[in-house]
This record gives C-alpha cells, sequence and structure tokens, in this order.
C-alpha cells in the first residue's frame, strides 16, 4: 500500500509542482498516493487536480476540518500561503503540524525561509515573512514526529509580476534596473512550479537521509550582473545595472511606504549577509547536489517565459 502524502497548497505553486513531480517519477508514483487538500474543492483549479489526485476539503479555519483532511495520512508536505499576518501565518503551521501528528502522521515536510532577523543580527526586521517561517519551523522541529525543510529562494515566476527587478526604460532611452545596491549582490533563484517538487522530491526519496536537514533551493546563486547578461542576451536589449539613492529608490517604487521599507530590506539582507547567510553558496550547491532532476537555469526560464518590456 503506498502512503498518503498530504500536500498543502496543491493548487498553487510549489504545492502543485510536487502534485505533478510525484505523479511523473516512477518511484514516487508507486510509493506514494497523493492527497491535495485545498479550501474550496469546488475551485478551478481543484476541480483539475481531481482528474489526477484525491483533493480533499482543509481549512485551516475550521480544525475539524483538518482532522478529516489529515486521517491515515503518512506524510505532510506544508506551506503557507502569501499575505497570511504574521501570527495567522505561524498559527496555520502550528495548527496543521499539530493535527499531523495527533492523527499519527510519520513526516513533515515544512517549506521554510531562513530568519533575516537572526541572520542579519538584528538589523532587519521587516521582513517577518521570512522570520515568522524560521519560527514556525522551530516549532515543527521540536514535535515528536520526523520533519525535513525546503528552503525556498527568490521565484523566477516574479519576473512575472512587474518588480523591483523589472528592466525600465530610462529617460535617455537605454535600459537598466536601477538599484541602490551593488550589482554584485547574489540572488538564489528557482523555478517555483517546475522545480520544487525536485526538492521535496528527493525527501520524499530517502526521508531518512534528509531528516532535520533543509535543502535551500535554487538552480543557483546568480549575481545581479549575471542576470543582466542573460536579461540581456534573451530580450536582445541592452540592460545595464544603474546605482541610485536610497530616496531615488523610494520614489521610483511608488508603492505604499510599509511595502517599500520591506524591499528595501530585502536588498540590504541580500547583500549583507545574503539570503541563505555568508554559508549561501555552499548551501544550494548541496541542495541543488541532491535536488531529483536537473533544475532550470535562469535562461531556460526566460526562454519559455519570455520577459515583455514595455
Ligand atoms: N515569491 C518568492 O520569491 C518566494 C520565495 C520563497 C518563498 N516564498 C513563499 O512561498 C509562499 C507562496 O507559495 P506559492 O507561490 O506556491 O503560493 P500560491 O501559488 O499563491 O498558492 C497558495 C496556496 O495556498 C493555499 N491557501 C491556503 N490558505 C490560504 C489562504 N488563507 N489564502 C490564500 N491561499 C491559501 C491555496 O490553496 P486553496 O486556495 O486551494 O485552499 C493555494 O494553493 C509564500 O508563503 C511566500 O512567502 C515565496
Amino acid at each position: 500500500m503506498p502512503n498518503i502524502l498530504a500536500i498543502f497548497g496543491a493548487t498553487g505553486q510549489q504545492g502543485g509542482s510536487i502534485v505533478d513531480y510525484v505523479l511523473n517519477d516512477p518511484e514516487l508514483s508507486q510509493q506514494y498516493q497523493i492527497r491535495a487538500i485545498t479550501r474550496d474543492v469546488n475551485s478551478g483549479k481543484a476541480k483539475k487536480l481531481q482528474d489526477k489526485v484525491e483533493v480533499v476539503h482543509g481549512d485551516v479555519a475550521n480544525r475539524s476540518s483538518l482532522e478529516t483532511a489529515l486521517t491515515g495520512v503518512h506524510t505532510v508536505f506544508i506551506m503557507t500561503a502569501p499575505l497570511l499576518s504574521p501570527d495567522v501565518e505561524y498559527d496555520t503551521v502550528k495548527t496543521i503540524a499539530d493535527v499531523a501528528l495527533e492523527k499519527d502522521a510519520k513526516y513533515i515536510i515544512f517549506s521554510t525561509l531562513p530568519s533575516v532577523h537572526e541572520l542579519s543580527g538584528g538589523k532587519y526586521t521587516k521582513l517577518t515573512l521570512f522570520d515568522i517561517k524560521a519560527k514556525a519551523e522551530q516549532y515543527i522541529r521540536k514535535l515528536p514526529i520526523k520533519s525535513a525543510f525546503c528552503s525556498l529562494g527568490s521565484f523566477m515566476e516574479n519576473f512575472e509580476t512587474a518588480s523591483f527587478l523589472t528592466p525600465r526604460k530610462e529617460e535617455d532611452g537605454t535600459w537598466a534596473v536601477a538599484l541602490h545596491v551593488s550589482p554584485n549582490i547574489q540572488w538564489p533563484l528557482v523555478n517555483a512550479v517546475s522545480d520544487t517538487g525536485k526538492f521535496v522530491g528527493a525527501i520524499l526519496a530517502e526521508p531518512t537521509k534528509f531528516e532535520g536537514k533543509t535543502l535551500c533551493g535554487a538552480t543557483k546563486m546568480y549575481s545581479l550582473s549575471e542576470m543582466l547578461s542573460i536579461m540581456s542576451k534573451a530580450t536582445g536589449k541592452d540592460i545595464s545595472h544603474k546605482r541610485i539613492s536610497p530616496e531615488e529608490f523610494r520614489k521610483r517604487m511608488n508603492l505604499p511606504d510599509a511595502m517599500v521599507d520591506m524591499f528595501m530590506e530585502m536588498l540590504g539582507f541580500l547583500d549583507e549577509p545574503g539570503y541563505f547567510g555568508p554559508e549561501g553558496e555552499k548551501l544550494v550547491t548541496w541542495a541543488a547536489n541532491n535536488a531529483r532532476g536537473k533544475l532550470t537555469t535562469f535562461e531556460e526560464y526566460l526562454e519559455a517565459h519570455p520577459l515583455r518590456l514595455e
């Protein structure tokens, strides 16, 4: 009998990637039977999933729905949705993990992130979406259940929505990414949709080997200059780095202050100590070497999802 693998966020990028990966892997598809957990079994995405896997209603706002959804499961993949407040995000993870334990699940895989606050020695305080996941990870680590962690780098998918990394046409007609930080900052990039499953799949294939470990999931660390050169090749435009002042960056972002503060801390954090801390390069290389399958390069991603420059 295959073990039941419950996947939270199966209708989203990370969870959907794991569903597809497990279904297409000859070994994992025999070892695991997927149970996709969704708040709405009637949504368009949930209905599409029903053609492939078992889809079960589960909503953190309704604990008894989780108790039903996690009955009989062996392994639980937990991720949290964006835009939850830090306290809600922590409670979400805690509730799912507690119910998994009560229901006698054997293994939790949690999509975590590093604690920016800790890694920066308390310098950065606004990247709560990182810190709260790190805190939730610590909660899971203390539970009497086996666990492993996947800490994903920055999603290549972010380039599909306008971001501070989207090249813009300057007044002199040149294309640039204007930032107040050096072009040497390092970005761990990951194609969340196609590659999350390759990291989590590694854990599913060898749960004992990865117990207690964190896979810092990214194809590799890309410097900003390298990314700009890849974007230039992909678009046929010469895209350069333009160094601007923090005040100018703030003005150009034209977003609510709280969001700009967060982006500015993110850039500062990438600069020092780095997304995964001072050992980031080593951690990313280790995870990439252990991933189950070839990871998508930034070049390949842009080929499949061309950058639209306006
Ligand atoms: N963007 C990045 O560069 C980056 C990097 C590292 C980590 N992350 C983290 O990745 C997470 C997002 O992952 P993703 O892109 O896979 O998410 P996503 O595609 O937006 O999917 C979110 C999933 O969460 C489920 N969900 C459960 N409760 C929810 C709620 N209250 N509100 C909205 N959705 C809810 C949804 O399922 P149902 O609707 O079916 O219930 C959906 O499948 C965030 O926590 C973010 O911090 C992002």
